[in-house]
């Protein structure tokens, strides 16, 4: 499968099989996110793959969707603030922008395996980190990734601006 094929089959998967993830796959998703670019380097994340029913069953608190719980697991990403780049200019923090490469890594990494996940980020951070016993006010739980095997696959059609739209030559 080329690469432009991985991005045009993608979508966002909202209901998945109990069939459970394999270890091997996993690892090669998360090795995609630890290869991921970041701003000087920084690599100002961190990963939590939350298997265990009871954490979980917290997580769900946090973002409370049916769909989300037919997931056999999640990755939650971090974004470490006290770890990332400022731009000298305005300081703007380019931690955001670090975790959003590092988690599109996964998303591709788990399409080309035949697996599927969707991108959460509309989960209320504070019960996440609750879930998570994160106390470290500079670790920020950005997304919640889950990923499993589809539970029908899904050939909608992808709604995208047009090209000209977007694009400008100059
Ligand atoms: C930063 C970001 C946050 C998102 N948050 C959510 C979310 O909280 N819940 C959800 O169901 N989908 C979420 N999505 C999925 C988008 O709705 C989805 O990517 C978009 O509608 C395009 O559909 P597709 O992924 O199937 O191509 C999010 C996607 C991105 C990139």
């Amino acid at each position: 499968m080329s690469f432009l094929d991985i991005v045009r089959n993608r979508r966002s998967v909202r209901g998945y099989s109990d069939t459970p993830v394999e270890q091997e796959k996993l690892d090669y998703i998360l090795e995609a996110a630890r290869l991921a670019p970041s701003a000087v380097n920084y690599q100002p994340w961190s990963f939590f793959v939350v298997k265990s029913r009871d954490v979980l069953n917290k997580i769900y608190e946090s973002y409370d969707r049916e769909w989300f719980r037919s997931a056999p697991l999640c990755v939650v990403v971090c974004g470490h603030h006290d770890a990332s780049w400022k731009r000298k200019f305005d300081e703007k923090d380019h931690c955001d922008i670090d975790v959003a490469i590092a988690t599109e890594h996964m998303v591709l990494a788990v399409e080309e395996l035949g697996l599927g996940c969707c991108w959460i980020c509309n989960f209320d951070p504070e019960l996440c980190r609750k879930a998570l016993n994160i106390e470290d006010e500079n670790v920020e739980p950005m997304v919640i990734l889950p990923i499993g095997y589809a539970l029908k696959p899904d050939n909608a059609e992808k709604k995208r601006k047009e090209m000209g739209e977007i694009v400008t030559v100059i």
